[in-house]
């Protein structure tokens, strides 16, 4: 049962698409204060765990730290961050009697979950102006799969976006794609997907391209796709304000950009230098800003990641008169008489220091520009973490007017639920460290509660210098995420799979990818299609294990299968707990499977860095491909089944790139 209480005028958010009348009264569970903002509190028992969170630092079990919604462009992710790209206010609370909540409210949200007081919950925000919605009845499973109907059918890529793809920030010329085209197809390395970072724009301008490096731009679509890879471009939030450029013409003649209080157009440092950012919650500057897409698409385009869209602002103008202004005065302080800290400038060495670090991204920018919703105008910190939902809607949109039959591949870094109906997301920058392997995977599927099944991390870490067997052994985990996609920093170390030695080891993995992809689809499509998960916690398939409940390192991937992979560096293999008897499965580098029956229980299981564990769940089998170089090469009439005999699998199989779901024939039973 789903109740849905209101409090003030809430900000409409659009993130639920079912409507449901407004419940009276005060919800069931916890209590609600409303003297100061918003504030519900609840007393956890000892063993409640709490679920959710989309992409969160921490654990799958939310519980002992606090997390801020607050969508932020931050590339540490360390261990005490609070605040990451996305804002997904949904967790569940597995107790006695479990439920779930999803606070719709677009600015900042602090989920206390057991961090002041070890066994206390709160949700607090400055203004009392949401929807809480209270999900119950059954179990945490069964409550997770009520929200995704509340929430509307997640987004579905086309089946080439299961493929593999490399990226990596500086290619710049048509030689660097043509280099990666032929490292990955000249080794047999599967790949489907080479991604464009910003360099292919004409400075940094959306919607352009450079026209000295990628003369006839359609024609080197169409070079890449005779090699069977697909180009998919970057586009990032804000528009770059030079006279002359046609979008920033535009976007002012039609006051499409944000504005300032006094109604000129707010402007913030970004990778262009200044620019404006357009109104993604204005309705007419979002269809503007998606028709740009067509300029692309009429390219060749069949897919875009969209970034910087929390918006990330580098600095302001106004940022910066202050900073210079506090450090005029710390130095006046420092030429009277070389203290820090004088009579007439109190500023210290300390303040300055932190209001340099704190330039970008500053509340005070974010308090000082307006959207414009229904003619009335919004402070955007009000509306904060709905930039980045909007803006991918914004693409979304306009996909279905550039040709509503066709699937494009589409994800973004910053979101906010309800954006799961429009693209998928990656995890944004996160580092060549072991910690990040299982930060992906604990993410998993938290954010598939939240909608979001199209996700993955960078594989091998995007910031700081990675190593063969990082990136070997991240990649295991990237066979199983739906966004496979290998992606480095400016300046890092080379890492594109062919740059490492035993080439061969980066061949087999991928190819087990490749070799998956009709189970990992067909589980994908089912969970799209059935408002369910494709990464579960082991908790919501054995609830009565008590020990499975603890399981932060495996995860159930479809119905058919679990996940153990390796995250720590020189171990040969890991330990691993089975809530029932499987089969545990390695892909070896030959080609071949080594196959095993484990009992329920604790196993240590060896795993070289070159081959790929997966375990099948007790009498039930899988489809395998034969390995394949792109997707559209992939034989699904022949394949062979994995796992236990007499077992059936139902195949969900469409064309992968119209969207007729519904029609019967998707649906094969395959028998082992
Ligand atoms: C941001 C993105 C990163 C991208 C870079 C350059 O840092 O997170 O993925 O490579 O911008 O566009």
């Amino acid at each position: 049962m789903i109740q849905k209480y209101v409090f003030g005028t809430p900000f409409e958010t659009e993130a639920v698409t079912a409507s449901l009348p407004a419940a009276s009264g005060m919800p069931s569970y916890g209590s609600v204060n409303l003297e100061t903002g918003f504030c519900y509190t609840l007393t956890m028992d000892e063993d409640t765990i709490v679920y959710g969170l989309g992409e969160a630092n921490r654990g799958l079990n939310k519980r002992g730290y606090c997390y801020i919604s607050n969508c932020t462009d931050d590339p540490d992710h360390t261990e005490d961050k609070r605040s990451l790209y996305g804002a997904h206010n949904f967790i569940i609370v597995a107790g006695k009697q479990s439920f779930g909540l999803f606070v719709d409210y677009p600015s900042k949200l602090t989920f206390d979950i057991g961090y002041t007081r070890m066994d206390t919950l709160t949700i607090r925000c400055d203004n009392a102006d949401l929807y809480l919605y209270v999900i119950d009845g059954g179990s945490p499973y069964e409550i997770t799969r009520q929200f995704r109907k509340l929430i509307g059918r997640s987004y579905i890529p086309p089946k080439f976006a299961f493929g593999f793809g490399q990226s990596r920030w500086g290619y710049t010329t048509k030689e660097d794609f043509r280099k990666v085209a032929a490292g990955y197809r000249e080794h047999h390395i599967p790949i489907d997907m080479i991604y464009v970072d910003i360099d292919y724009m004409q400075d940094y301008k959306d919607f352009t391209v450079n026209e000295e490096n990628f003369q006839n731009f359609p024609e080197f679509v169409q070079e890449m796709k005779n090699q069977e890879i697909r180009l998919i471009p970057i586009i990032d939030a804000g528009v770059k304000a030079e006279p002359g450029y046609p979008v920033y013409e535009e976007g002012v003649a039609n006051n499409y950009f944000c504005k300032r209080a006094d109604g000129s157009d707010f402007v913030a440092a970004v990778w262009p230098g200044d620019t404006h950012f357009p109104d993604m919650l204005n309705p007419d500057a979002r269809a503007w800003f998606g028709s740009h897409y067509r300029f692309l698409t009429d390219q060749g385009i069949e897919g875009f990641w969209n970034d910087m869209n929390e918006p990330a602002i580098f600095y302001t103008k106004e940022g910066l008169e202050e900073a210079g202004e506090l450090m005029k005065r710390y130095l006046a302080g420092q030429n009277n008489n070389g203290s820090d800290e004088t009579p007439g400038s109190s500023v210290t060495i300390d303040q300055v220091q932190r209001f340099l670090h704190e330039l970008a991204n500053r509340p005070a920018d974010y308090a000082s520009f307006y959207h414009q919703v229904n003619g009335q105008m919004v402070r955007h910190d009000k509306v904060h973490n709905l930039f980045g939902y909007h803006m991918t809607r914004a693409a979304g949109e306009a996909f279905e007017q550039i040709d509503p039959e066709k699937r494009f591949l589409m994800f973004s870094r910053s979101s906010y639920i309800g954006m799961h109906r429009y693209g998928g997301i990656w995890t944004g920058e996160n580092k060549s460290w072991w910690s990040h392997i299982l930060l992906n995977l604990k993410m998993l599927p938290s954010l598939n509660m939240c909608g979001f099944l199209y996700t993955g991390a960078d594989l091998g870490g995007f910031g700081a210098d990675t190593t063969r067997d990082l990136l070997l052994r991240w990649l295991a985990l990237g066979v199983f995420t739906p966004l496979m996609r290998n992606h480095a920093a400016l300046g890092t170390r080379n890492q594109e799979c062919y740059q490492f030695e035993h080439i061969e080891d980066f061949r087999h993995v991928i190819q087990v990818r490749y070799r998956l992809i009709p189970y990992l689809y067909s589980e994908y499509m089912k969970a799209a299609l059935q408002d369910d998960l494709y990464a579960k916690p082991l908790a919501f398939v054995y609830p009565e294990d008590s020990m499975a409940c603890q399981v932060e390192d495996q995860v159930m991937i479809g119905n058919e299968i679990m996940i153990a992979p390796v995250y720590t560096q020189n171990a040969r293999g890991r330990y691993v707990y089975l809530p029932e008897r499987m089969k545990f499965i390695k892909f070896m580098p030959d080609g071949t499977l080594s196959e095993k029956l484990l009992e329920s229980g604790h196993h240590y299981v060896e795993i070289a860095l070159n081959e790929v564990p997966l375990f099948i769940r007790d009498r039930k089998c899988i489809p395998l491909a034969a390995p394949a170089e792109h997707v559209a090469a992939l034989d699904t009439e022949h394949m062979e089944l994995i796992g236990f005999s007499d077992a059936e699998y139902e195949l969900y199989e469409d064309d992968g790139v119209h969207k007729d779901y519904e029609n019967p024939s998707n649906w094969r039973t395959l028998r082992s």
